[in-house]
């Protein structure tokens, strides 16, 4: 991170859906929001191409919408198969109701 990391605004906490995907230079984050905690995971699945921010989210879990491998939504983590490796996540701060997402 260091000198180059920056803050992205993604939105107002209040307007935020339960999941969603954000677009920035032509990369997808899934962004989640549970109770009034955000958390933002690359939207593509780690084991083939599919969008994490269409998946069924119960609990802190979501299901890939392709072949249903589950990722702990707090840390990107596998929980079951086929995938095996976990996904990317990323720093959120909540700033006067506002998301940011640290790039
Ligand atoms: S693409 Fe997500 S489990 Fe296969």
């Amino acid at each position: 991170m260091g000198l180059f990391s920056k803050w992205l605004k993604i939105g107002k906490l209040e307007d935020l859906p339960k999941r969603s995907c954000f677009q920035h230079k032509n990369k997808a984050y899934a962004v989640f929001k549970l109770n009034e905690e955000v958390f933002v995971l690359d939207d593509v699945c780690s084991h083939e191409y599919s969008r994490l921010s269409e998946g069924e989210v119960w609990d802190h879990e979501v299901y890939c919408p392709k072949h249903g491998s589950r990722f702990d939504i707090k840390t990107g983590e596998v929980i079951n198969f086929p995938a095996t490796r976990p996904v990317k996540t990323y720093e959120v701060k909540i700033d006067n109701g506002e998301v940011l997402l640290k790039l």
